[in-house]
């Protein structure tokens, strides 16, 4: 596939695999609409662009509210009349154990990360049936497949749109309009100073180009999903566990990350107390 030309919606442009993905479609010629809340940041994105792709702009806004995500595509159809490419990519991180965790942090963490996915891509089927097809592509996380310590909230957003993408790639068979799903293990950006609680996990972190090639190669070969990186043995042995034998699993990520007995002590006094989960209060 060419990119000149074509109009790709990139959400999380404004840092980490989104920029390093919008200066990509944006050197082949695509008009990018990037998306993020810093504007600052996109700014200095967009005007990079501008080298290879005059048309391109940003959209500056919070796609956890479902008007933005509407607005979003309805904008850029206004504005270029179509929309080629969508990638779901923004998200937030939720590292923290269980008892931290409020209902409220968990609804945003499912409204930017999937509920954004779900209002951008219902909005956008209507333009793409209209021009005979498009490619919508969402970036999910390795950590829906192998949920580590601490993540269960947002590997549990990411579970819902990795289903999402699977159905969309069922569903919209014979449209012209393809969905596929990235699928990244640990990825080095900005990401992992943004968690709540400290990290166990130091193993290496691949460069986010990675993941941008995959977003081009799921295009260009018309595939349902790519993990990366690829054949990485850790994430196979991950998987194989998962599937086969769960509780070897666990027992490895509690050595990794054990679950403190003061954190359990703690959560049940405030529970005594009557606080709800995530309401820390002294203690
Ligand atoms: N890095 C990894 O190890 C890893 C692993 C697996 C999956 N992933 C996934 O890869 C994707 C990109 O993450 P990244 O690693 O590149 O992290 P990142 O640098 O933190 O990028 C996240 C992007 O999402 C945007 N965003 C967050 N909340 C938003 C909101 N409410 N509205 C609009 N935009 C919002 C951020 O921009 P603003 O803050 O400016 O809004 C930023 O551009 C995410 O879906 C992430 O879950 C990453």
């Amino acid at each position: 596939m060419e990119f000149a030309d074509r109009v790709v919606i990139v959400t999380g442009a404004s840092s980490g695999i989104g920029r390093v993905t919008a200066r990509s479609f944006a050197a082949r010629g695509a008009v990018v609409v990037a998306v993020a809340r810093r504007e600052e940041m996109l700014k200095r994105l967009v005007a990079e662009c501008h080298e290879d792709s005059p048309r391109s702009h940003y959209i500056a806004g919070d796609l956890g509210r479902r008007e933005f995500a509407e607005h979003v595509i309805q904008e850029t159809v206004e504005r270029h009349g179509r929309v080629d490419v969508l990638v779901n990519n923004a998200a937030i991180s939720k590292h923290k154990q269980i008892y931290h965790v409020s209902a409220d942090e968990a609804e945003r963490v499912m409204d930017v990360n999937f509920r954004s996915c779900l209002w951008t891509t219902f909005a956008v089927i209507p333009p793409m049936l209209r021009a005979g097809g498009g490619f919508i592509v969402n970036v999910s996380s390795f950590a829906a497949d192998v949920v580590p310590p601490r993540e269960s909230v947002y590997a549990a957003s990411k579970a819902a749109m990795s289903a999402f993408t699977e159905g969309l790639w069922n569903d919209l068979e014979g449209s012209g309009i393809h969905a596929a799903l990235v699928i990244p293990g640990a990825i080095d950006t900005e990401i992992w100073d943004k968690e709540d609680e400290p990290v166990a996990f130091d193993g290496a972190k691949a460069p986010p180009e990675i993941v941008t090639q995959a977003i081009f190669e799921v295009i260009r070969k018309r595939r349902r999903e790519i993990t990366v990186p690829r054949r990485k043995p850790d994430l196979m042995l991950a998987r194989f566990l998962r599937a086969y034998f769960p509780g070897l699993l666990r027992f490895g990520m509690r050595r990794m990350d054990p679950v403190p007995k003061e954190v359990i002590e703690r959560a049940r006094a405030r529970a005594v107390r009557g606080l709800r989960l995530g309401d820390r209060g002294e203690g």
